[in-house]
């Protein structure tokens, strides 16, 4: 039969490499790649998942009222000024959607979550990526940023991501305000994606809504909350531009699931004892790797501003051959890290490693990568 060809938008891209490598990891591999708690979905999310009484609608397609009133209350914004949507993904599927022509360049962090990229790649844009400061803990880089902006005479949209997957790189207040100020200079639309300003280590990184009214923050029940699997997250800014953000969200998926959205709402009433427990999950397992890396490894490593991920420094013999290395710690060695390079350029000298797992996988999973990290030349054993 002749198949049908692709969108030519769409010919460019793959299934996720972090997919692809923990798909094809041998069953008794630690995973140490995917980026998702791995502690239980928290009591009042479980109780609201079993309450099947009334009907299941549709409902509208800005969200249940309720859940957008405790959202706004949780940002200290007005209901209006929120829209629910299928997971932070949702929200930044519409809002590229929603404001890229053809041509059109975004800016993105280097490295960066690589969905991105890939959404500005479907709407035909350009992805322009400005380096975080590797030498400042890959946090943001406002002078980066304006250089990149100034370069980029296209530019409709950036983005920022602190603490940033995959590096656990924050921001500082000035510079955020700093990137904020350029892109308003512009008429650029600056979305924050703070889905992990909740996972923290003492210190809860800034918010854009501390430096600016202008601007969209996204963020979901994925992380702190612990919650991936209800693919519940939302949009907070200008309702004009949520207006914009409705039409592709409700044609797209007409809404975020009613059930999902009750049990979002459950756990951002129980955020007074949800998120404390949920950075003591990270805060044990942060332990486990600072232990396992300093026995194991002799490395000495500081907690990230916010995360489950640890990026770790290849060994010099990785580097000729990145994404060839963690398939074989994949095959060999079983543990699953997830290549720099596939967040950008500026990943390439470092592995992503997601401490979300079990305090005993992470312990196991060093324990196997050490002979890796002191091999001088060649390739794995
Ligand atoms: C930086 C970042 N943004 C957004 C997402 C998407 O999360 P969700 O759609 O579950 O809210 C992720 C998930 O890994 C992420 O790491």
């Amino acid at each position: 039969m002749l198949m049908p060809s692709p969108a030519s938008r769409i010919s460019a891209l793959k299934p996720s490499p972090i997919r692809i490598l923990s798909e094809g990891a041998p069953p008794d591999a630690i995973p140490l790649g995917l980026g998702e708690p791995t502690w239980a979905l928290p009591e009042p999310a479980r109780r609201a998942l079993a309450d099947t009484s009334g009907i299941c609608a549709y409902g509208p397609n800005m969200g249940l009222p309720e859940l957008r009133r405790a959202v706004a209350a949780w940002h200290g914004v007005q209901a209006d000024e929120v829209i629910i949507t299928s997971g932070s993904s949702g929200a930044l599927f519409s809002l590229f959607q929603a404001y890229l022509e053809p041509g059109d360049q975004v800016l993105i962090p280097d490295p960066a979550f690589p969905v991105y990229e890939a959404l500005a790649l479907m709407c035909g844009a350009e992805a322009r990526p400005f380096a975080l400061n590797a030498a400042d803990r890959f946090r943001l880089d406002a002078t980066a940023f304006e250089a990149v902006l100034e370069a980029s005479p296209r530019a409709r949209l950036a983005l920022v991501n602190a603490p940033s997957n995959p590096t656990g790189g924050g921001a500082r207040l000035e510079d955020l305000a700093r990137i904020a100020r350029a892109c308003e200079a512009r008429g650029v639309l600056l979305i924050s994606d703070e889905v992990y300003r909740d996972l923290h280590f003492g210190v809860r990184p800034p918010t854009l809504r501390d430096v600016t009214s202008n601007g969209i923050v996204v963020t979901s029940v994925s992380k702190g909350w612990g919650a991936p699997g209800l693919r519940v997250g939302w949009a907070v800014g200008d309702p004009k531009v949520l207006a914009q953000l409705r039409i592709v969200h409700g044609y797209a998926v007409t809404a975020a699931a009613q059930p999902a959205q009750k049990a979002a709402l459950a756990l951002i009433e129980a955020s007074g004892t949800v998120l404390p427990a949920a950075r003591e999950e990270i805060r044990i397992r942060f332990e486990a790797l600072r232990e396992a890396l300093a026995a194991e490894l002799g490395q000495r490593i500081e907690a990230p501003d916010g995360t489950f991920y640890h990026f770790m420094a290849l060994p010099e013999a990785a580097l000729a051959d990145p994404w060839g290395f963690c398939v074989r710690l994949r095959d060999e060695a079983k543990v699953v890290l997830v290549p720099g390079q596939v967040f950008g350029p500026g990943g390439r000298a470092h592995a992503r490693l997601s401490f979300a797992a079990s305090p005993e996988q992470i312990r196991e999973g060093v324990r196997r990568l050490a002979p890796h990290w002191t091999v001088p030349h060649g390739s794995p054993a």
